[in-house]
């Protein structure tokens, strides 16, 4: 039985996730890492079970005053620095701890509910979001009340992403490591914009970025920043090669703009991705204003149709389509592109991890001729949202496109992540991807990989002998299934998502309307798979 959104699961019933059943490269094990994330944080923390959200607490000022008052008193003229165990910092610790308890627990509430319920959130659940609705209320609310709201109502009507049966878009789940170190972010509170303001979170950041590099088989010295998602490691990469080309041309596009500058070619495939385009037009470079080069069924640029390429080109090519996953074939167009002069960026905001899994790596070959790469920390790393990373050949490049002066801002001979990112201040998200690959290791990942493409070749083996279309050669994790006529497709994915067991979305492939399954999470198991193919199968009967 599916369970609707948010309803606890009766009493007796487990929610734990079972053991994978399939593990092509060696065991990765759902529970235990689960376990590693959640004990620790239950035992350090001492929480109790489910202590009910909605006991009245103290107002927040009574809260803030008592931490004010104590400083004062503390911390007067010559003397010492304030006690921390004084009776009132004492009670707002207290009072902070009590509360992060009761978050913490209702976080690994929700999460341990997951896998019974409903992946999609009932119209009801939905609903009632409108108790969240409403005018700002002119006094304070205390942090409990506005905590218990969130879990009341905010809960229930979320997707439920993590707990492995979620195949739309491309969206993992997050990792343990990735989610208990997003917690610790979150109580850090740093500003990852430069060293001083945070040397943990501008170091990570580091390593994480040479990690990537590395996992990804891209050059050494290869540069990059840690930004919200492809859309804008798209946006920051293609800002290098604006820079780079007109820099070329004798034209500084940061200081004068691009009116009157000379032009720039883009070219792109047909099947370039929309958030790439949209980038583009970010950059005053056009969304419409490229080439586009037709492409073979699978969405891969055809490398006998690509245009004249010279020094003032711009050659994005992508690696993983998201409707089919296919790559263009990037080792037949580079070395032609480089010769030529042309910056070649690449989006890869999933099918670049790839690289990683010595099964899968070939698709990835000759994208390490690039300039320019974008990818996405929380697709298939499964590092949480939200996490793209975008890297360049020569790091001057993204420097000189998104450098910041001001008096007060610091020019250090340090990598400053403010001068290579759109963004001044900014989340300590380099420390997320730092634990969860981390976490994972290179081993980890090449599983995911090769884990959820073998999950994926499975829903489309099952949907095959169950007599549907499925319209892509499955190259990775992505799959294209027709029910039949447009209408039966559209109508067997809204049961679907109605019926709860897993939630997939539609799209139109080449003309086809389509149901797109994306197996992203690293939490999907094989009886996840068997599960939901059951569930297909059964939605889309007549
Ligand atoms: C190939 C490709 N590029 C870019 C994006 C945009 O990524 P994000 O949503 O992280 O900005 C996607 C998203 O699915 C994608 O598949």
């Amino acid at each position: 039985m599916v369970q609707n959104l948010g309803e606890r699961p009766p009493e007796g019933v487990t929610t734990a996730k079972r053991e994978p059943t399939e593990s092509p490269a060696g065991g990765f094990c759902t529970l235990p890492l689960l376990r590693l994330c959640a004990q620790p944080f239950a035992l350090v923390s001492g929480i109790s079970p489910s202590p009910p959200l909605h006991q009245r607490p103290a107002g927040v000022y009574a809260f803030r005053r008592n931490a004010v008052n104590s400083a004062v008193t503390m911390a007067g003229p010559g003397s010492s620095p304030i006690s921390h165990s004084s009776p009132a910092s004492h009670s707002t610790s207290e009072a902070r701890a009590a509360l992060l308890k009761r978050a913490t627990r209702a976080a690994i509430d929700y999460l341990d509910g997951e896998d019974a319920r409903s992946v999609a959130p009932s119209p009801r659940a939905v609903a009632a979001l409108g108790a969240l609705r409403g005018p700002l209320p002119p006094g304070p609310t205390s942090p409990e009340t506005v905590l218990h709201l969130l879990d009341e109502y905010g809960s229930p009507a979320t997707v439920a992403k993590t707990a492995g049966r979620f195949f739309g878009f491309v969206n993992g789940g997050c990792l343990p490591a990735a989610l208990a170190a997003s917690w610790l972010v979150s109580a850090w509170d740093q500003n990852a914009a430069f060293f001083v303001q945070s040397p943990t979170a501008v170091t990570l950041e580091e390593v994480a970025l040479d990690w990537v590099r590395e996992l990804l088989g891209l050059p050494e010295g290869t540069g990059g920043a840690v930004v919200t998602g492809a859309t804008m490691a798209n946006f920051s990469a293609l800002a290098a090669a604006r820079h780079a080309l007109l820099q070329r041309a004798g034209w500084d596009v940061e200081a004068d703009g691009l009116f009157g500058a000379p032009p720039i070619t883009v070219v792109v495939g047909e099947e370039a991705h929309s958030s790439l385009t949209k980038a583009l037009g970010l950059l005053g470079l056009g969304r419409n204003r490229v080439i586009r080069v037709p492409v073979d069924g699978q969405g891969r640029m055809r490398a006998d149709a690509l245009p004249h390429l010279d020094a003032n080109t711009i050659l994005c090519l992508q690696a993983g389509n998201v409707n089919t996953g296919a790559f263009d074939p990037a080792a037949a167009i580079c070395p032609a592109a480089r010769a030529a002069g042309a910056w070649i960026h690449v989006d890869g905001a999933f099918g670049l991890w790839a690289a990683v899994s010595p099964k899968y790596r070939s698709l990835t070959q000759g994208f390490e001729q690039a300039d320019s790469w974008a990818t996405d920390g929380h697709k298939w790393p499964n590092i949480g949202y939200d996490c793209g990373v975008a890297l360049v050949r020569d790091p001057a490049m993204l420097r000189a496109a998104m450098s910041i002066e001001a008096a007060y801002l610091m020019q250090s001979e340090r990598r400053e992540p403010s001068h290579y990112n759109p963004e001044l201040s900014r989340r300590a998200r380099g420390v997320e991807l730092w634990a969860g690959l981390r976490s994972l290791g290179r081993q980890g990942m090449a599983e995911i990989v090769e884990r959820t493409s073998i999950h994926a070749r499975h829903f489309a083996a099952g949907l095959k002998a169950a007599g549907f279309e499925v319209l892509n050669e499955v190259v990775i994790n992505q799959v294209l299934i027709s029910f039949g006529s447009p209408e039966r497709t559209l109508r067997t994915i809204a049961r679907l998502q109605s019926e709860g067991t897993c939630w997939c979305g539609s799209t139109v492939w080449q003309g086809r309307t389509a149901m797109r399954i994306s197996v992203s999470s690293w939490a999907t198991t094989r009886d996840d798979v068997d599960r939901s193919l059951a569930a297909m199968i059964e939605a889309a009967k007549e």
